[in-house]
């Protein structure tokens, strides 16, 4: 990494991070003269607007419509410090992204305002401009200046991009500024506005002689609400974008399995699992939705699995669940779980085949009007079936399938389906009503992922099933009569999935 050099003059909205022990860009007057010109123009080239522009308008259009009269400060936040100096990757706001059609070339710190009109709202996106090149920002500043982190576009640029009005960022202060009793600010996004919010409405409270609540927060929560909520339903721009997700994800899995011979060599070969597929979704432009789980042997039993430090040992299973996240941000949200040398043994088998079991009868139900919940329960009931079946349980599956009893969720303590697209968990502020309760309408996408998992100390279970650990996650969307698997390209069935390592991970 290239020494940080200290910024002359910080943005007003970011504090510069002390690097009095590191060299420092030059302060002279014959230094920024000399470094703030002879560079070339550079055309202003304004892009067509890109394809997802209209959706975010039309999104934008029904948010105006759940809150007239109401100005709506929505941010996209900031970066995240990872330690001193380095910041994690910025990830704008998932609610940023719906409304803007931004995903991974949003700035950060950038800030939509929804201001209300006659006939609905405004929609104004202010962010920081690149600047000048005779400006300290452009050579001096590591965290936003050009000559640091690249390219940043102008206004008219993103004006032009997404189809929105456009201003700069120190503009946004008019907006704090003019705080009244009818904004309504998006809390969690970035809580150096949400702070100033507040900091206006406790003014606000002190001249108006008390009659709001300054920390009444029930019109901002809504806002978090209805912005979730509004997300249950995609777009048909959106079911393309899983769709283009579930398929690099389907390459990343391949690229996996073409790879077990080296993978099974290495003693941290979970790692080389995740390599292997952040690689394959890098090197196709894309990054990963969520850690990729690369769970072998027993650590399948781990439901969050994402150490991956282990060893890939023929004879275990392994399993991998890993979702490749596009430049719009929307992601897959995918689990296969395979052996290792290619074969299942019979408890391997027996096991896979209730899940698939599981997994199935879920997918079988799904169609437009009936209940989310209603998957999980199909689901499970399956899995007491089963487990009930192999003598696992100390009542019948009809005893255990009372929601007072439950004993088989010991071996799978999640549950089967959340909402999936900007984020890999979707929706998840959205009203109980609407989600677990909800009833399933045409363009929801969502995951089916029951498992069974048998814990290597767990005594209720015969040792031959000990350490065994299996989930089948799929992508799904419900279609106008039914439902779709999108990533039922991807082997699933134990057949199949002994193909699929035959024929992809042929050995010496
Ligand atoms: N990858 C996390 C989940 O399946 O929900
Ligand atoms: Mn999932
Ligand atoms: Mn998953």
């Amino acid at each position: 990494m290239v020494g940080m050099s200290q910024s002359t003059q910080a943005p007003a909205d970011q504090a510069p991070r002390a690097t009095e022990n590191r060299s420092t860009t030059p302060g002279s007057d014959a230094f920024r003269q000399y470094i703030g010109s002879g560079w070339a123009e550079r055309p202003e080239v304004l892009p067509d607007p890109r394809r997802q522009s209209e959706y975010a308008a039309a999104r934008r259009a029904r948010v105006s419509e759940l809150f007239p009269g109401k100005r709506l400060i929505i941010p996209a936040g900031r970066l995240k410090q990872r330690s001193n100096d380095t910041d994690f990757p910025f990830r704008a706001h998932s609610a940023f992204a719906h409304l803007t059609g931004w995903g991974s070339d949003s700035e950060p710190g950038s800030v939509l305002v929804l201001e209300p009109t006659a006939s609905g709202h405004e929609a104004t996106l202010y962010f920081r401009e690149r600047a000048a090149r005779d400006s300290d920002e452009f050579y001096a500043n590591p965290e936003i200046g050009e000559f640091w982190i690249g390219p940043r576009p102008s206004l008219a640029q993103v004006a032009s991009d997404l189809g929105l009005a456009t201003r700069g960022i120190a503009e946004v202060q008019t907006v704090l500024d003019t705080v009244d009793g009818e904004t309504v600010v998006l809390r969690e996004a970035d809580s150096a506005i949400t702070d100033e919010v507040d900091a206006a409405r406790m003014l606000l409270w002190d001249d108006t002689d008390g009659d709001r609540d300054p920390e009444d927060h029930s019109e901002d929560d809504r806002l978090a609400r209805d912005l979730s909520e509004l997300r249950l339903v995609k777009d048909d721009y959106e079911v393309g974008e899983l769709r283009a997700a579930v398929d690099a994800t389907a390459r990343g899995f391949d690229d996996v399995i073409a790879d077990l011979p080296r993978i099974t060599t290495h003693p941290r070969g979970e790692r080389l699992v995740e390599g292997v597929f952040n690689g394959r979704a890098r090197a196709d432009g894309n990054t990963v939705g969520y850690d990729t789980i690369a769970a072998s042997g027993p650590h399948a039993c781990i439901l969050h699995w994402t150490r991956n430090d282990g060893p890939v040992v023929p004879g275990d299973l392994i399993l991998m669940d890993a979702g490749v996240e596009l430049d719009s941000y929307y992601t897959a949200d995918i689990t296969r779980t395979f052996p290792i040398d290619g074969t299942f043994s019979e408890t391997q088998r027996q096991i896979y085949e209730a899940v698939l079991e599981a997994a199935d009868a879920a997918f079988a139900v799904v169609r437009p009007g009936i209940r989310f919940r209603e998957i999980h329960a199909t689901a499970m009931a399956v899995i007491a079936r089963r487990t009930a079946e192999w003598g696992l349980l100390p009542v019948s599956a009809e005893e255990a399938l009372k929601a007072e009893n439950q004993q088989h969720r010991r071996y799978m303590v999640h549950g089967t389906s959340h909402h999936l697209g900007l984020d890999v968990h979707d929706c998840a502020q959205a009203r109980r009503e609407l989600y677990l309760d909800g009833v399933l309408e045409p363009g929801m996408v969502f995951t089916i992922e029951p498992g069974l998992y048998f814990q290597p100390d767990d005594l209720t279970v015969p040792e031959r099933f000990r350490g065994i650990g299996v989930r089948i996650e799929d992508n799904i969307l419900v279609t106008a009569d039914g439902a779709e698997n999108l990533s039922a390209a991807i082997p699933r069935t134990a057949d199949d999935v002994e193909a699929w390592v035959a024929r992809l991970s042929r050995r010496g």
